[in-house]
């Protein structure tokens, strides 16, 4: 199964394996950096991280428009099915994993925050490990560095997924240490450069992932393909 994710700005994630289309915390219409708008994505899956505004700010649309089923803590899922009229959701919580028609996704801890944007309780915020084909791709979201991510690490990560704006999350010089942790093959940068407090140099960051660790990093704009 070829893989192609593509970056959609901010923290979004657009994911085509086979006849799966899978999306990672959509926020398109309000991001000044997404290339599409919510209305032009496909989605077959929909992984939401935590309950903020800039990750979940297009879920239910496009879930509703889509079909999509959204998968995040149970909490998330139980307030799109019962305040966005979302259709179909999984609902899991920390470590747990669900098998999946592309393979299997797993939500793994993070250390961060999850209140959604009417109030209501968000669970625990985390992250994404998953397995498509025979590639493990990890989606750190929003969150500290944590040493827990050398256990995340031991599956083989081939692509992490890091958050490098500072401020709300890592920042560069954490995002370095946490590539000592996890060890994967590659690294894209996510959740930067957005707006102006998460502005971050992500071509002096992969000069520093290249010099440090044994990671590949892989740095490109908003709409940009990686193949794996
Ligand atoms: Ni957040
Ligand atoms: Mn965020």
């Amino acid at each position: 199964m070829t893989i192609e994710l593509t970056w959609l700005g901010h923290a979004s994630w657009a994911i085509k394996a086979g006849d799966h289309r899978i999306l990672i915390d959509p926020f398109l219409n309000d991001s000044p950096t997404a290339p599409v708008k919510a209305d032009d994505v496909e989605a077959t899956f929909i992984f939401v991280s935590h309950g903020h505004f800039d990750h979940v700010a297009d879920v239910a649309s496009i879930a509703n428009r889509t079909g999509a089923t959204v998968v995040s803590n149970y909490e998330i899922a139980t307030w799109f099915a019962e305040k966005q009229q979302v259709k179909n959701t999984i609902g899991m919580n920390l470590g747990g994993g669900v098998d999946l028609p592309f393979g299997r996704a797993k939500l793994t801890i993070a250390y961060h925050s999850s209140q959604l944007p009417d109030g209501s309780y968000g669970g625990n915020p985390g992250g994404w490990l998953l397995t498509i084909g025979d590639k493990k791709i990890y989606f750190a979201c929003d969150t500290a560095l944590f040493s827990d991510m050398q256990l995340i690490g031991n599956a083989g990560i081939d692509l992490a997924v890091l958050p490098i704006g500072d401020l709300f999350t890592m920042g560069p010089e954490d995002s370095i240490e946490a590539l000592h942790l996890i060890l994967p093959k590659k690294v894209v940068p996510s959740h930067y450069n957005t707006w102006p407090p998460i502005e971050q140099d992500a071509a002096a960051w992969a000069e520093r992932v290249r010099r440090e660790t044994i990671a590949e990093p892989i740095v490109v704009e908003p709409g940009g393909i990686i193949h794996l």
